[in-house]
Formats: C-alpha cells, sequence, structure tokens
C-alpha cells in the first residue's frame, strides 16, 4: 500500500543536477512549499504540492503521516564516524579543558591508542551491544546512512573484530552502515619503533584478508607527518585500491602536510577535515571529482578555533559535505543538526549549504547519490520529519533534536514520544 507524507510546510527535495553541487549550487535545495511525499514500499514514487498529490491519490485509500507545519528533509548522509569504540575519553575532555593539547595526549600513549587498549580488551559481543544503542541514536536524529570505519584495533584480529562488528549491526538496524577501513588510524604501540613493518602489515595482510572478504567498502589513512607520512599514505592506498577499495582520507587536520593534494592524485572519493589545507590546495581540489568533508565538530570539541575554510572552497567550487566524525576523543557527537549549527555559525556556510552538505553531497562522498541524499521519484524513501516550520530553524536553534520522525526506505524507524 502507498505512504502519503502530506502536508509539510516545507519539502527540502533536494532536487537538481546529478553531480556533487558546488559553487552556487552548494545551496541549492529546490524547496517545495506546502508539499507532499507519496511512497510506494522502499520508493518515492512522486514529489510535489500537497494539493496536487492529495487529488493523484484521490479515490484510493494509501497510509498517511501528517508533517503539517513541519520541514520533510532527505534523511542525513553521515559520511565520516568512528562509532565503535569500548569506552568514552571524558577523561582527556577534561585535561584539554585544562590547556593539554591532543596531540600531546596522544604523544603521551593516550588518545586513539588508549581507544585502541580498550576495544582490544573488548569482546565482539558487548562491542556491539555498546554500538547498537549509538547506532539507535542516529536515527533519532534524522541521520539514515552512515560510514562507519574501523581503526581502533590496529592489529588483524582487531580490525576484523571491529568491521565483523558493523556486519552484525547492519543485520540488526535499519540505519545503512558503509564500512571503511583505517587500519592506518595511528601506529599500535607494539609496532611503535618499527613503523615500516605496521605499514606491511596493512599492506600485505589486512588489506588482502579485509577486501577479501567483503568487510569494508573504503580505506581511509590518518595523513600526518608524526603519523603516516605522504610516502607512506600512497603505499596503503596504492594496494587498498589494487584489491577494489576506494579511498578517503584524513587530511590536513593537525598541520599542512598537503594530503589533500595527494587525495587527488589518488582519486579519493573524499579528503576530510582540512582545517589546514594550503590556498594553493584548495585550487587543485576545485579540478577535481574529490569532494570536501568538513568536520567542525571536532574543532568545537578541542575548543579550537580554527575551523576548515568552508567560505574558500565553496567560492572556489569545491563540493562541500559536513559529517560528524563522531568519535570518542575529537567529536563525541552524532547529532549532524548540530554539525549544521557550528557549520554556519563558525564557517560561515548558509544553512542551505549546510544541509545540501550533510544530504546529497555526503551521499556523493559515499558513492550512493544515485540512490540516497534527496527526494526524488525513484529514489529510496529516506527521509526526517523536523519539527520546525522553516529550515533554517534548524541549526538556529542548536543544540537540540528537531527530528520527529525517521522513515528508512518508506519505515517508520523512529517516532518521538
Ligand atoms: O577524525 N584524526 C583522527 N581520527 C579522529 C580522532 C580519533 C580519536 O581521537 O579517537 C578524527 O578526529
Ligand atoms: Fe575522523
Amino acid at each position: 500500500m502507498d505512504l502519503l507524507v502530506s502536508p509539510c510546510s516545507q519539502l527540502l527535495t533536494l532536487l537538481g543536477n546529478p553531480s556533487p553541487r558546488r559553487g552556487s549550487c552548494q545551496g541549492e535545495l529546490s524547496i517545495i512549499p506546502d508539499g507532499a511525499v507519496l511512497i510506494e514500499d522502499e520508493t518515492i514514487k512522486a514529489i510535489g504540492p500537497a494539493k496536487e498529490l492529495e487529488g493523484r491519490v484521490a479515490g484510493t485509500r494509501p497510509n498517511r503521516i501528517s508533517a503539517e507545519g513541519c520541514v520533510v528533509m532527505p534523511g542525513f548522509v553521515d559520511s565520516h564516524s568512528h562509532p565503535i569504540f569500548a569506552r568514552s575519553r571524558h577523561d582527556e575532555y577534561e585535561l584539554i579543558i585544562r590547556g593539554t593539547r591532543y596531540q600531546e595526549i596522544a604523544e603521551s600513549g593516550g588518545g586513539i591508542l588508549s581507544s585502541v587498549r580498550a576495544v582490544r580488551e573488548t569482546s565482539k559481543s558487548r562491542l556491539l551491544e555498546l554500538s547498537r544503542t549509538r547506532l539507535a541514536r542516529f536515527l533519532e536524529h534524522g541521520t539514515t546512512a552512515l560510514e562507519v570505519k574501523s581503526g581502533y584495533g590496529l592489529d588483524l584480529e582487531n580490525e576484523i573484530k571491529l568491521l565483523e562488528v558493523v556486519q552484525d549491526l547492519q543485520k540488526a538496524t535499519p540505519l545503512e552502515l558503509i564500512p571503511t577501513f583505517l587500519g592506518a588510524h595511528e601506529i599500535p604501540e607494539e609496532y611503535r619503533s618499527r613503523k615500516r613493518q605496521y605499514i606491511e602489515l596493512v599492506t600485505e595482510q589486512m588489506i588482502p584478508v579485509i577486501a577479501g572478504r567483503h568487510l569494508a567498502e573504503f580505506c581511509d589513512c590518518f595523513v600526518e607527518p608524526s603519523i603516516f607520512s605522504l610516502e607512506e599514505t600512497e603505499q596503503v592506498c596504492i594496494s587498498a585500491r589494487s584489491q577494489g577499495l576506494k579511498i578517503r582520507l584524513h587530511a590536513d587536520q593537525l598541520s599542512r602536510s598537503g594530503a589533500a593534494r595527494l587525495g587527488v592524485r589518488l582519486k579519493a572519493v573524499s579528503v576530510d577535515h582540512l582545517e589546514q589545507i594550503l590556498p594553493e590546495d584548495i585550487q587543485v581540489l576545485s579540478k577535481s571529482a574529490t569532494i570536501a568533508t568538513l568536520l567542525p565538530g571536532s574543532v568545537f570539541h578541542l575548543g579550537l578555533n580554527h575551523y576548515a575554510p568552508a567560505r574558500a572552497l565553496i567560492d572556489a567550487g569545491v563540493p562541500v559535505a559536513l559529517a560528524t566524525d563522531f568519535n570518542p576523543g575529537s567529536s563525541p557527537t552524532l547529532n549532524m543538526q548540530m554539525i549544521l549549527s557550528i557549520a554556519c555559525a563558525q564557517m560561515r556556510m548558509t544553512p542551505a549549504e549546510a544541509i545540501v552538505a550533510t544530504t546529497i553531497n555526503g551521499a556523493h562522498a559515499l558513492c550512493r547519490a544515485n540512490r540516497i541524499g534527496s527526494l526524488e521519484p525513484g529514489k529510496q524513501a529516506d527521509l526526517c520529519i523536523m519539527d520546525v516550520e522553516d529550515y533554517r530553524q534548524i541549526p538556529y536553534f542548536f543544540g537540540m533534536n528537531h527530528c520527529k520522525m525517521t522513515l528508512k526506505k518508506g519505515r517508520i524507524v523512529y517516532q518521538r514520544g
């Protein structure tokens, strides 16, 4: 039976050019005021003014959801996250507030390595249980697709454990999960003085096994001179690509290494963070197909003020996506609405540009824009109903959850109250 979502105060369709939105198209929401969506099974059958769709279903008796006075939009596509971890790092949070730098914590054996120790000590079933609760929170906040990284195992057994958790979670949640192998996240303790050997382990053992078992679709590296250099990253990426994995990178987050430019050369689907990107690399990016995924949650949480140059990127014509980077060290939020607020207030993205960045451009950053990220006939019926009259109120009323209902493949997967 058909399902009619009608009426709503604004339907953000995100209809438009099939390529990633860049430049002046970055803010194209294609809004239908007083709109409606007609859904058949998992798929959007029609969108249009409520009056028109009401006329179309006259005589039939579709199921109905009213979104009166609300904004209806595509579910958020969160294209960068690290949600499978064993414990929170609130102790480090306090250290950071008191003035210790994120890098200092990492150098003294904390940071990512403290999450690695905890994951190694935690059973797969416990990780599953912890993660399941977190994934439910994503749906409650309107996210319907989520990239999920490994990277807290850093040995064959534990990286596989994390990616198997993702595989098992996918059987238990309607949230769409896209797995990324992040073995090159840090150098594990036992390889501290033998980085070469660790890279060999990643390229010669982990990547072939993980790609062979289809445990990941993408491969990511934390490119940072003190962690993985440009050359080392290239080795990992070449191995990953030869095994059929697509590339995405943590680039130019803490220092200006030229990682974004390397990403373009390696045909990365996305280069992420970019707080320190060089102005000349913005030009290189603008001439490529690589998407810039900005993660302002980490800058906010670490109490820093150097956000990625979103305006310069958009003005240069680089397609920009936004994601939570949900992780226990630098960005413990899973709320894409909060990311919209930070992007608008701190990076001067307009609310429309930011919404494009969290939906259709996020879908492009995960190579799924033919199926999700906008509300158009033929696409998957992934949408959320926001309890606001105008889309600008989503970032404006910040720090709260406006999501009233989330639909995944035409099915209600979250409903408030
Ligand atoms: O994207 N930069 C590396 N990875 C994460 C942080 C992970 C952590 O601190 O646990 C990031 O910020
Ligand atoms: Fe990250």
